[in-house]
């Protein structure tokens, strides 16, 4: 375990084939790293530099920059309580607590079954819906003791599922982009014509151009009246 797997390799190899320099295709080998085990290990980032043909330090340092990408084990669902002002205010370090005592764990820690692991956050950019929390990512607002009682229920029985895969879940559809939709493969100094885009785009501009052009045109002629 902890290099990819056989079949992760294969899906691997894909991700490094949309991009035109390997090393690109660091953050998402890292989401596929995580998905995988859980959590990013150290043989994972290790084979991702081998992969990816940067150093393993490039890509301890991409891993570790994101809060999002865990380099330890966590449980199988990740509780962010949000303690930044607005939650404070609100009741967000309470419900810390409330959590903490539920769980029967510190906040930073999982529980002995593997199931939880509580982080203390900071802003989640959910303000308005104060006090709030996430569970793998996905938002709970305005939420009191009795419904995070609620919601751990759910998630120890099942209930919740369908809304809320395990950590390090990317999505349950894996995009796969047909060969002649790849954009982007060319490194920037081997393209030599002009961008799709800009084609498109030129009889807009050439009569933006002359439009303006007769318009200067039109003022020069007004200005010379009036001299
Ligand atoms: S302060 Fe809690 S979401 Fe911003």
């Amino acid at each position: 375990m902890a290099r990819f797997t056989p079949e992760n390799l294969v899906l691997a190899q894909e991700i490094l084939s949309r991009y035109p320099r390997k090393k690109s295709a660091v953050i998402p080998l890292l989401h596929l790293a995580q998905e995988q085990d859980g959590y990013v290990t150290n043989d994972a980032m290790a084979n991702i530099a081998e992969l990816a043909e940067v150093t393993a330090a490039e890509v301890i340092g991409t891993c570790t920059f994101y809060e999002m990408f865990k380099t330890h084990p966590v449980g199988k669902y990740v509780i962010n309580v949000c303690t930044n002002i607005s939650c404070q205010l609100l009741g967000g370090e309470e419900l810390l607590e409330h959590l903490e005592e539920t769980l029967e764990i510190r906040s930073g820690s999982t529980t002995a079954d593997g199931l939880f692991t509580i982080e203390d956050y900071e802003c989640l950019a959910a303000c308005t819906e104060a006090p709030c929390m996430q569970v793998n990512y996905r938002y709970f607002h305005r939420i009191s003791n009795d419904e995070v009682d609620e919601v751990i229920a759910d998630l120890r029985s099942g209930k919740l599922a369908d809304t809320i895969p395990d950590h390090g879940t990317l999505q349950r559809v894996r995009q796969t982009i047909p060969a002649d939709k790849l954009a982007g493969v060319h490194a920037p100094e081997t393209v030599v014509d002009a961008p799709a885009w800009m084609s498109r785009n030129e009889p807009v501009l050439a009569a933006r151009a002359a439009a303006e052009a007769a318009a200067k045109a039109a003022e020069a002629v007004e200005e010379k009246k009036a001299d």
